[in-house]
């Protein structure tokens, strides 16, 4: 219901999930994230890439044609593509791997945010929906390089595609301290990896990650909250 009393149709979450195991921080973020949706009255529509057999490999069938933005792509990438165009919201949960996103979910990308669909017409398909890109991070918080990801991932992720094609917001909210044992590079590049947490300080450490989440997908709705 609206602040004016008028019933509005629900808002639909469109949730992707790119990590290979069911039991990964990533995972339980996302549920975690679902969960919050859902108590918001959003409808949610959870893509567990690897759970759904996703296939991230560019395909010829889903190969653009610049000739023809109205080609047929393969069954399965049309069905992705009526999942994100049911979506208000688009949040995306993944480990960062080198820097951006792992292969999982830039081939979703790749096969699915295609020409004609995605980009290329003068009026976006995709205009108008708001995008959070959640990245789970195993450099340690203090690490110097966490600024460079963040900029690295804004211009890969906000600038290089979601912008690119139509979204109206999108942001990044990248988690550091994900990894059990926190990792950083000394001034020699060698890797130096802390023991793991243990007890009340294991426990704050991923209480800390959950509050950081909690944090981006309450920002990210609030926003989501005010008319354009
Ligand atoms: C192939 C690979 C590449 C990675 N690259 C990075 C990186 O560039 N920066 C970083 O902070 N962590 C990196 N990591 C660490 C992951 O981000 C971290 O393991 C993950 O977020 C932990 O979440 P999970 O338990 O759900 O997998 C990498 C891990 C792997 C396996």
């Amino acid at each position: 219901m609206s602040h004016d009393g008028i019933d509005q149709p629900a808002r639909t979450a469109l949730v992707v999930v790119a990590h290979h195991r069911s039991d990964s921080l990533t995972a339980h973020l996302a549920a975690r994230t679902t969960a919050r949706l859902e108590s918001d009255g959003y409808r949610v529509d959870l893509l567990d890439l690897r759970a759904e057999g996703f296939d991230p490999r560019m395909i010829e069938a889903d190969q653009p044609d610049w000739g023809n933005r109205e080609k047929l792509y393969s069954p399965e990438v049309h069905e992705h593509m009526d999942r994100i165009l049911a979506a208000d919201v688009v949040i995306a949960v993944f480990p960062v791997y080198w820097a951006s996103v792992p292969a999982l979910l830039k081939g979703w990308i790749d096969r699915v945010w295609n020409y004609g669909f995605a980009y290329g017409r003068s009026k976006p398909r995709l205009a108008g929906k708001r995008m959070l890109w959640l990245g789970l991070a195993g450099m340690a918080a203090g690490d110097p390089l966490v600024d460079f990801l963040q900029q690295s991932l804004e211009g890969q992720l906000n600038m290089g595609i979601a912008y690119y094609c139509g979204f109206s917001h999108s942001s990044v909210g990248l988690l550091p301290d994900a990894e059990e044992r926190r990792q950083r590079l000394d001034a020699d590049g060698q890797l130096l990896i802390d023991p793991a947490t243990v007890g009340a300080e294991r426990v704050a450490q991923y209480a800390d990650l959950e509050r950081r989440a909690d944090e981006f997908v309450t920002n990210f709705l609030a926003a989501e909250a005010v008319p354009a």
